[in-house]
């Protein structure tokens, strides 16, 4: 396969840039990763390579560093693109260390931006999150770009907005600059060699690691916070979307960023699946593809939680030409998979 532009991905050892790399690499890009493995380690990147069969280049810099990254741009003037992951992103640990995920979030999109506009490198893909339309009202579900934006309800949702607003203000100063911002649902699961995924840190805060952590016996027991929401079996909603179909759809907004001169100077992308799942729902069909018994209890809402969101993501169908359409049954499988590889269970 020919070789295509080189791409420069920040965060790109965590787990939706690990599956970006793949999929980028997969379709011939240059890859060349930032990542300080604050949240992440080494040994990903020979997960990479066992996959794609080659190793993107590494090196681990902090974003913050402003010469370092600087160093990176210099020595590899090919970069083309850069979609940047690197973040910070628990939410609790945001609200007790609010200037950490400041300073980490805001500091690092804004060395990134200066020092592409120093290099001359004209295209950003940067993560956003659901997060910004917190609890959309009932007329704004599925939920799609033109939904208002909501007063974040931590400092890493704040994070995650003003980003948006230095992205738009960057371009309106600079017309060269192109901007993809896409907004992801709950991403999850694994990708299906079981050689990259998920690395949660200490006790997992989300649905699934947790999920496959009780069925592996490390945890006694999912709670499943809250059985009395408005929704049909009581428990909160969301639109699980695979990590391998999100990643896809960066490889979909790099092409669009590198081929298409008609875009808009800023785009936006809500990336899920559609279709939203109770908490419920996921419990019950892991069980049910995996054959594992998951013990959970219903114990009360979890503060700040929303109620139900799930994405309208018919702009990214149409004008990325993109869709996540891996049946959840796969997706779930995926994650245990991964889970029964890192745990080393048959
Ligand atoms: P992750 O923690 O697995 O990956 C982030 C990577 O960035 C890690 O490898 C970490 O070491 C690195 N990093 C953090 N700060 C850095 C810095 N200053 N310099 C260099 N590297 C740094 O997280 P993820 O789930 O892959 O998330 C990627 C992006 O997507 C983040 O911006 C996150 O906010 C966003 N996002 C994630 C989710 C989700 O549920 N996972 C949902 C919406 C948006
Ligand atoms: C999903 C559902 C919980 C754990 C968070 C961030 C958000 C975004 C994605 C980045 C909810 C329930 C969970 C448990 C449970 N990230 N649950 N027991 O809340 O949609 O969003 O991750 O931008 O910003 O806030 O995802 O996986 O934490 O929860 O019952 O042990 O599972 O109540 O309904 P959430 P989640």
């Amino acid at each position: 396969m020919s070789t295509k532009p080189c791409i420069l991905v920040t965060g790109g050892t965590g787990y939706i840039g690990s599956h970006t790399v793949v999929e980028l690499m997969n379709q011939g890009y240059e890859v060349i990763i930032v990542d300080n493995l604050s949240n992440s380690n080494v040994e990903v990147l020979d997960g990479i390579e066992r996959i794609a069969g080659r190793r993107p280049v590494f090196e681990n810099i902090d974003c913050l560093d402003y010469p370092s990254l600087d160093r990176v741009f210099c020595e590899y003037p090919q970069i083309a693109g850069v979609i940047h992951f690197a973040a910070s992103k628990a939410v609790g640990e945001s609200v007790e260390q609010p200037l950490m995920y400041y300073r980490n979030n805001l500091g690092s999109l804004v060395n990134i931006l200066d020092i592409m506009q120093v290099h001359q490198v004209r295209n950003i893909v940067f993560s956003s999150s659901c997060t910004v339309y917190g609890q959309p009202d009932k007329q704004h579900l599925p939920v799609d770009e033109t939904a208002p934006i909501q007063k974040a309800l931590s400092p890493y949702g704040n994070t995650k907005q003003i980003n948006e607003d230095i992205l738009h203000d960057c371009a309106h100063a600079c017309k060269q600059l192109q901007v993809t911002i896409l907004r992801y649902f709950n991403p999850i699961g694994a990708h299906p060699s079981a050689q990259i995924g998920e690395l949660p840190n200490g006790i997992p805060n989300n649905l699934l690691p947790f999920v496959t952590q009780t069925a592996a016996r490390l945890r006694d027991k999912l709670r499943i916070f809250g059985d009395d929401y408005p929704t049909e079996d009581g428990t909160c909603i969301r639109d699980y979307i695979y990590v391998v179909d999100l990643a896809k759809a960066h490889v979909k907004a790099i092409e669009r960023m590198l081929q298409v001169p008609e875009r808009e100077q800023v785009e936006i992308f809500n990336l899920g699946t559609g279709r939203g799942l109770s908490v419920m729902e996921i419990v019950r069909t892991f069980m049910q593809v995996t054959g594992v018994r998951v013990p959970y209890e219903i114990v009360g809402r979890r503060e700040g939680d929303i109620e139900q969101v799930w994405a309208d993501p018919k702009r990214a169908n149409t004008v990325l030409g993109w869709k996540a359409d891996t049946p959840i049954a796969d997706v779930l499988m995926s994650a245990w998979n991964w889970e029964k590889k890192l745990r080393g269970i048959n």
